[in-house]
């Protein structure tokens, strides 16, 4: 199957694509088992089921040397002290990098390798990020009140690995400061 030449259109402030292929919504109750704080996630959770963030995608067949890209738009807030981060993952094709272009709001990528290296990388409007093959990522917004809004653009046949982080989380975790987010070691991160 051969690709035509495509576009998509965003604008400020809300960057939501005007046309898109595929639109993923994550909640709360999808994140289950990550936040450091369970009696912080029970109490957000006896509230209502709050969407955490939306991803939407411009597909293209998963195959190596096609790009798939989107928009990712993760909302504002925290569960205890930590913020709203998304799942996170591997790509399962541990070999393939990925592009992220800051668009809107405040934020952090925290990466990680399986050899135990650790990065966090402070995402600002106008921050291209590349996460380079075999790194995890996982975005958080550290903006008190906006929207962390990326593009980002990863090879199509790369697949996703989320049991890994899902079942050992990550090394690093970012919470809220005094006057800026700080980053500690997980707790409860598993070998
Ligand atoms: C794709 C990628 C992003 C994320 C998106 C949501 O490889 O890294 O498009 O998929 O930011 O995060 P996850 O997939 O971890 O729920
Ligand atoms: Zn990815």
């Amino acid at each position: 199957m051969t690709v035509q030449p495509f576009v998509h259109s965003i604008r400020p402030p809300d960057f939501i694509p005007e046309t898109f292929d595929n639109h993923i919504v994550r909640r709360l109750s999808d994140m289950r088992g990550q936040f450091a704080d369970e009696a912080a996630y029970e109490r957000l959770a006896g509230g209502g089921d709050p969407v955490l963030y939306e991803v939407y995608e411009f597909l293209t067949p998963a195959v190596a040397g096609e790009l798939l890209s989107g928009i990712s738009i993760l909302h504002s807030g925290v569960v205890g002290e930590e913020y709203f981060m998304t799942k996170g993952h591997f790509h399962e094709v541990l070999d393939t990098a990925e592009i992220y272009h800051c668009l809107s709001g405040r934020g952090v990528m925290m990466m990680e390798t399986p050899e135990g290296r650790s990065a966090a990388v402070d995402l600002v409007p106008g921050t291209i990020l590349y996460v380079p093959p075999r790194w995890a990522h996982r975005s958080v917004n550290v903006a008190g009140d906006s929207d962390l809004i990326t593009f980002f653009a990863y090879p199509a046949h790369a697949g996703h690995d989320y049991a890994t982080i899902e079942s050992r989380g990550f090394r690093r975790l970012v919470l809220q400061g005094d006057r800026a987010p700080r980053t500690v070691d997980n707790p409860r991160w598993k070998e």
